[in-house]
């Protein structure tokens, strides 16, 4: 069923619209924007056709953007009395250019009905175009992670779902079990994809630069600083990546929390407030719930969703993809015989993907100009200590 969103802060108006449309539509209903933004993240973004909006409570041009970003692929019809709305005609005003709907208060039922008729096509035309740049039904979603079996057909699956919503996704997994590649997958299959896809890696660089980073400078507010937006607002309406966010210094834990709370905040050396529009994905490969390093009420902000990645010991069946797709990323011609994939499959990889890259890179040049890969070639680091992640 069609599923039309109302915002209107008069509770007898949004009674009458319910009535209306109820038997025709699944109706969301809201007092105001703020709340129809914070319920969002559960709805399919594709799957909102109308939002009814009452002008004088979406008033405030960024409440009205912000919900129309997060549904792409609505369509808005705006209510107010038939004075204001012929006063609005006369102005040649962006919103009129945005080919919008109206439809006059008090509503007349034959009116309003017609008005979210006309609406919804046009949400079905706008849908479809949208569409293009996603996955058509049954092709495999995020194709560049290999992985087979129920244990990826639920992935991709996740991949997907979490693709339509705007609810903040946390990737767990070990080391090198590909959380960067689900992470812009999520990005790539949602309604975000014209937009930025921003990763900063939290442990790659001292506290100082994550924050520049991610809140943006002002000139003088360092040495050397220059005008400088940061992820949050420069995102605009795409996806900004926080990549080991265990390793967020509590300093910034405190910071990000009040972004996330306000969607608001300063570039470093200015008080002005910017509001920001972002969707967050965040991974780590340690186990949050129990680090006494990392403040709960931020894990429970940055959780909403969560996708597990899993370790490559739980599907060996797929060592043998992965090893022909590294070998043909190499550029090289060879194949791996059936003794050096049964060494492969005999390990269990504490470093998953990204070791097995390695050894089959190592393979590739130990193998010379030989065009078969033999066991001989294979040597594992048996000694090599990698990081793991208690949770799994
Ligand atoms: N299922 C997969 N299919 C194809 N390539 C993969 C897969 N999983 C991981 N890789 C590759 O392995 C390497 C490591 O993956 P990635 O960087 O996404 O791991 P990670 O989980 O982010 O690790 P870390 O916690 O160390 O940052 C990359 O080159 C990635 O492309
Ligand atoms: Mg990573």
């Amino acid at each position: 069923m069609t599923t039309i969103l109302i915002i209107d802060q008069i509770k007898k108006d949004r009674i009458i619209a319910e009535a209306v449309l109820g038997s025709l539509y699944n109706i969301k209903s809201f007092s105001c924007p703020r709340s129809a933004v914070s319920s969002l993240g559960d709805l399919d973004c594709f799957k909102v056709a109308v939002i009814l909006a009452d002008a004088k409570t979406v008033n405030c041009n960024d409440d009205l953007e912000a919900i129309k970003k997060m549904l792409p692929a609505a369509c808005l019809v705006l209510a107010d009395s038939q004075k204001n709305i012929e006063n609005n005609d006369k102005n040649t005003c962006s919103r009129k250019q945005e080919q919008e709907y109206y439809v006059y208060k008090p509503y007349i039922s034959t009116a309003l009905l017609k008005t979210i008729r006309q609406a919804s096509s046009a949400h079905l035309a706008k849908n479809e175009l949208l569409c293009h740049s996603l996955p058509s039904r049954g092709a495999l979603i995020a194709p560049d992670i290999i992985g087979s079996g129920q244990l990826f057909d639920k992935l991709r699956e996740r991949i997907n779902l979490y693709a339509g919503s705007s609810a903040p996704v946390l990737i767990l997994g070990e080391s090198g079990t590909g959380k960067e590649l689900a992470a812009s997958a999520i990005h790539k299959y949602s309604g975000r994809i014209s937009k930025k896809y921003i990763p900063i890696d939290c442990a790659a660089m001292p506290k100082e630069l994550v924050e520049s980073n991610l809140f943006g400078t002002t000139k003088g507010a360092y040495t050397d600083a220059t005008d400088k937006k940061g992820a949050f607002e420069a995102a605009k309406g795409g996806t900004v990546f926080l990549d080991e966010i265990a390793e967020l210094q509590q300093e910034m834990q405190a910071k990000f929390l009040r972004v996330l709370e306000s969607k608001k905040g300063c570039r470093l050396g200015s008080h002005e407030q910017h509001s920001y529009d972002f969707r967050l994905v965040s991974a780590t490969n340690s186990n949050l719930y129990g680090n006494k390093n990392f403040r709960p009420e931020l894990l429970h902000r940055i959780n909403t969703l969560v996708l597990r990645m899993p370790p490559l010991r739980e599907h060996k069946c797929d060592i043998a993809d992965l090893a022909d797709l590294f070998i043909r990323r190499s550029g090289k011609t060879k194949v791996m015989d059936v003794q050096a994939l049964k060494k492969l499959e005999s390990w269990d990889w504490p470093g998953n993907v990204r070791e097995l890259r390695n050894i089959v890179k190592r393979a590739i040049v130990l193998s010379a100009k030989e065009k078969v890969i033999r066991s001989s070639h294979i040597e594992i680091d048996r000694h090599e200590t990698y990081r793991q992640g208690s949770l799994f």
